[in-house]
């Protein structure tokens, strides 16, 4: 029976949100708010008037947990659960699928009364994702949509939220801190105040959307492909370049290879490796890959390249003065802003470009004194292109 499904009551924030909303509705709230709680309550209500609903979160991992929680909420009324398809009906017709929204073909082919979009911050694409896959699965039914998450950043959920600011179309926005949840003690996050960043506790607390303002690399994780792999062997007439960072002292030496179109598709680092070891494994990859290979040729380097060259490699040696260093990495940023290259998902890489800042010394952007910055020399050498550099200092 359909009145056998209790859910629980809304707490005064999911109330407030629940009354106002419109049409298309983002929700950027502190973590524990209870976005996923309101988006259960409203996906549930919608399935028992015999809506079909969509669920989209940014990996499958994700859907687990809501998954688990409907299923268990719909289960006292017979509901028809299918794990394996992620997919849930009622006797009333209503319905609930389950998607990745790492598939950008989500819901293709399928018409909606309401999806959900949970962690929405966290999408790849988002706004893509919306425009092309998402909202024409709402048309025929008039279709609604919820963009629930916690902020990050300036990216695509920012964008939604601002339009839903005016109240003016259909779109319809809520900012709320995490303490709006009355089931979470305030001594709890008052601890966590205390023991967290600022920047990080205004975002993930307050649900406010932070820029990372001394950060050089700006929003560039849009750039980073999950389902890019390392290759092993080159692709059939593609053109490679590589970029090579040598270790100093401490350092690892980093070689990362970008195909025509900007997909990285080769990284390697070694510490600690001897020198003629390295040589053989570099002039290995850089012979079958048949590419240039650009080097930095500062220090350490120059040796290094006569040996790569005699190998009969076509080395581009790079003196790195000041200007050089700074030319490589604004191509860099240039390049990955407008979203020129692909990069590997590889954490390393990622969390030296999100370390990357201005120094507050030199003005000039440099890795933080403990960090090191061979993944993004070897990237910016190989993404290096003459003459494209706009940015002056
Ligand atoms: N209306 C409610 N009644 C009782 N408990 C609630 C309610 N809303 C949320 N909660 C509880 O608060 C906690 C957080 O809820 P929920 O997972 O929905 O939040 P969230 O904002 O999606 O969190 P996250 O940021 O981790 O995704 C959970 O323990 C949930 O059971
Ligand atoms: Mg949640």
């Amino acid at each position: 029976m359909i009145s056998e499904i209790k859910l629980p009551r809304l707490h005064n924030g999911q109330l407030q949100v629940k009354h106002e909303l419109s049409r298309f509705n983002v929700l950027a709230c502190g973590r524990r708010w209870g976005k996923t709680t309101l988006a259960i309550d409203l996906a549930v209500h919608a399935m028992i008037a015999g809506k079909p609903v969509a669920w989209g979160a940014p990996q499958y991992k994700l859907l687990a947990e809501p998954l688990r929680i409907l299923s268990r909420l719909v289960h006292p009324a017979n509901a028809k659960i299918n794990l394996s398809e992620r997919r849930i009906e009622l006797s009333t017709g209503g319905s609930i699928q389950f998607w990745s929204l790492l598939d950008h073909n989500a819901g293709r082919g399928t018409k909606y009364a309401l999806w959900i979009i949970d962690e929405a911050a966290f999408v790849r694409d988002l706004a893509s994702i919306w425009n092309e896959s998402i909202l024409p699965t709402l048309v025929d039914l008039s279709g609604e949509a919820l963009f629930a998450s916690t902020p990050n950043g300036h990216n695509d959920f920012y964008q939604l939220w601002q339009r839903g600011l005016n109240h003016t179309s259909d779109w319809h926005s809520w900012q709320m801190p995490t303490a709006t949840n009355p089931h979470i003690p305030v001594k709890e996050i008052e601890r966590i105040q205390a023991t967290t960043p600022e920047s990080t506790f205004r975002q993930e607390f307050l649900a406010q959307f932070e820029q990372n303002e001394g950060a050089f690399f700006r929003d560039f994780r849009s750039c980073i492909n999950p389902t890019l792999q390392i290759i092993e062997q080159p692709g059939v007439e593609e053109h490679y370049t590589a970029g090579l960072d040598l270790a100093r002292k401490h350092d690892f030496t980093v070689l990362t290879i970008l195909d025509s179109k900007g997909q990285q598709v080769v990284w390697k680092r070694w510490r600690n490796l001897p020198w003629r070891a390295q040589l053989q494994a570099i002039s290995q990859i850089a012979k079958k890959f048949d590419c240039q290979i650009r080097v930095d040729a500062t220090g350490v380097g120059d040796p290094f390249v006569e040996q790569l060259q005699s190998e009969g490699l076509r080395v581009e040696p790079i003196h790195f003065s000041a200007m050089r260093r700074q030319q490589l990495l604004d191509n860099l940023a240039l390049r990955l802003e407008s979203k020129e290259i692909a990069l590997l998902d590889i954490p390393i890489q990622t969390a030296e470009l999100e370390a990357f800042h201005y120094s507050e010394k030199t003005g000039r952007p440099d890795a933080p004194s403990s960090g090191h910055d061979d993944c993004v020399m070897a990237l910016a050498l190989a993404a290096w292109r003459p003459g494209s550099v706009a940015k002056i200092y």
